[in-house]
């Protein structure tokens, strides 16, 4: 797709897509449009139940004397903001694109009352397209005349074409660490194993200026990683532990903030062997680790003023002769020991380490590890919110503010002392499972206990987020979201750069 602004221009081909506020009230760009159009738009809005609310379009098509192949009046409703913007031009473009459409320019005048500037305006359309253009069809070998995208050209015109630019390629890195997030999950496990998602982080990332470490299992074994390894364990695939380190921040000193992510490229389940039904989806298990990814790009392509790290446990959860049984006792690398009840609660065993690793070694201001971790999130919050879990008041509410602000909200769990009471063993420091009810609470328990130096600390469940079947949302494709790079990218630009 190929995506530019201008400066406001007659439209002579395409589709042109106008907006007219709440209560038919059309934008200068929509007169000019029904003008042009020898009133057909005027005619046609005595017709239709078209009254300018987000969501309505009425759509002319091949009207007499103009080049334009249709002219769509869209609904801007009475708050249009950023994400209104956004969901705009994806739900339209998925409709032109649908129709047969090969060239969209959008002209659209902020309703009156819009807080949103024009430049910013003008990015957010082209974020929303920029989102929707995503497709993943590595793999079709047929047919493919049917899912290549018709619609290849969209023009934004906008009266500020500095500001746009400028916002838009802060917008583009971020759609750039979506797509690669979304790839990450979007790949099949045989294809996608640890140590090719450590070395697609390392290609992608150096490039961008970002320094990759990968260690190895030897490495992992030297460092006292118990927990981690276990999980690996039963595997053929080499478990790994991939750094990535940015530097943005003008004070080289400054210390940085974190991010870890649950890598598990395939579980199922280990020798508590999941279900047939519900191993299906489980490549998608390294969603946490995809958005810690897809982060450290979005910040380094658009070279954001922060020191970050970016710490992911990448692993294979199988069953096997070699595989960590129920009833283990692993070390981790904190010195606390871990009785594994159940070989499916893998994903705490991972970011265990992980956490130990990236505050003993970075000495984070916070960190923030994020994970598909529980199936009893999916219960609670369905595919609406991730879950938040955190023990620091001031992070939490700023990651909420983030989250609402670009369309990824959370929701804010409770924990406790009771809570954590339920993760006691019979024979080591603790348990890997709480009892059969709060599992994501118990989860989140357990990955305090990692937690050093009351360092403030959030956890997002993202099991519930992080991929999507069917198509719902018009920001988000079938299957992998990239769900986690807007709002840990939003919390960074809102609080920690210089
Ligand atoms: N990866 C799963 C959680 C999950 C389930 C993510 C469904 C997305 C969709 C995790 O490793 C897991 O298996 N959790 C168990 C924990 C239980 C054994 C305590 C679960 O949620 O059932
Ligand atoms: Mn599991
Ligand atoms: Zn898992």
């Amino acid at each position: 797709m190929q995506l530019s602004f201008a400066a406001p221009r007659a439209v002579s081909s395409g589709a042109w897509v106008v907006g007219a506020a709440d209560g038919n009230v059309l934008t200068p760009a929509a007169q000019k449009a029904d003008k042009a159009s020898g009133g057909a738009l005027s005619r046609g809005l005595k017709v239709s139940k078209f009254t300018g609310k987000p969501g309505q379009v009425l759509e002319i098509l091949a009207p007499a004397d103009l080049g334009v192949s249709r002219i769509l009046l869209v609904g801007l409703g009475k708050s249009f903001d950023g994400s209104a913007a956004e969901n705009l031009a994806a739900s339209i473009n998925g409709r032109l694109n649908t129709a047969g459409e090969t060239a969209v320019t959008y002209e659209i005048d902020l309703p009156k009352g819009s807080k949103l500037k024009p430049g910013a305006l003008a990015a957010h359309l082209a974020f929303g397209a920029q989102l929707k253009s995503y497709a993943f069809n590595h793999y079709r070998t047929k047919n493919l005349e049917d899912y290549e995208q018709r619609l290849k050209t969209v023009t934004i015109l906008t009266g500020a074409l500095a500001d746009a630019k400028k916002s838009w390629a802060a917008l583009e890195a971020v759609a750039a660490g979506m797509f690669f997030a979304r790839d990450l999950v979007n790949e099949p496990p045989n294809v996608l194993y640890p140590a090719e998602f450590a070395k697609r982080a390392k290609t992608t990332l150096t490039k961008l200026g970002v320094k990759v470490e990968i260690l190895g299992e030897a490495e992992m074994k030297k460092l006292g990683m118990g927990s981690l390894l276990g999980v690996g364990q039963g595997s053929e695939r080499e478990s790994q532990l991939v750094v990535m380190t940015w530097n943005g921040s003008r004070k080289k000193k400054e210390a940085p903030v974190a991010f870890v992510g649950k890598g598990v490229c395939f579980d199922s389940g280990g020798l508590s062997l999941k279900t047939g039904a519900g191993m299906m989806g489980m490549k998608g298990d390294m969603g946490g680790a995809a958005a810690v990814t897809g982060t450290m790009q979005a910040l380094a392509q658009r070279k954001a003023r922060v020191n970050a790290v970016g710490v992911i446990g990448l692993v294979e959860n199988m069953p096997d002769a070699k595989a960590q049984r129920p009833d283990d006792v692993v070390k981790s690398m904190s010195g606390q020991t871990i009785e594994v009840l159940n070989t499916d609660a893998e994903g705490r065993l991972v970011l265990a380490d992980a956490l130990t690793y990236t505050q003993r070694t970075h000495k984070p201001k916070f960190v923030i590890d994020l994970a598909t971790l529980t199936g009893a999130i999916i219960m609670a919050l369905g595919p609406e919110h991730a879950g938040l879990f955190s023990n620091d008041d001031r992070l939490a509410t700023r990651i909420a503010e983030a989250g609402k602000a670009v369309g990824e909200p959370v929701w804010r769990m409770p924990m406790g002392p009771n809570y954590d009471k339920l993760l006691r063993s019979k024979i080591a420091d603790m348990k890997n499972i709480g009892g059969p009810n709060g599992g994501s609470i118990t989860a989140a328990q357990f990955l305090q206990r990692f937690v050093e130096d009351k360092r403030p600390w959030a956890h997002l469940d993202i099991a519930g987020v992080a991929w999507q079947d069917g198509e719902q949302k018009p920001l988000m494709p079938t299957w992998g979201t990239g769900w986690g790079v807007r709002i840990l990218n939003e919390l960074v630009e809102a609080h920690y750069e210089d």
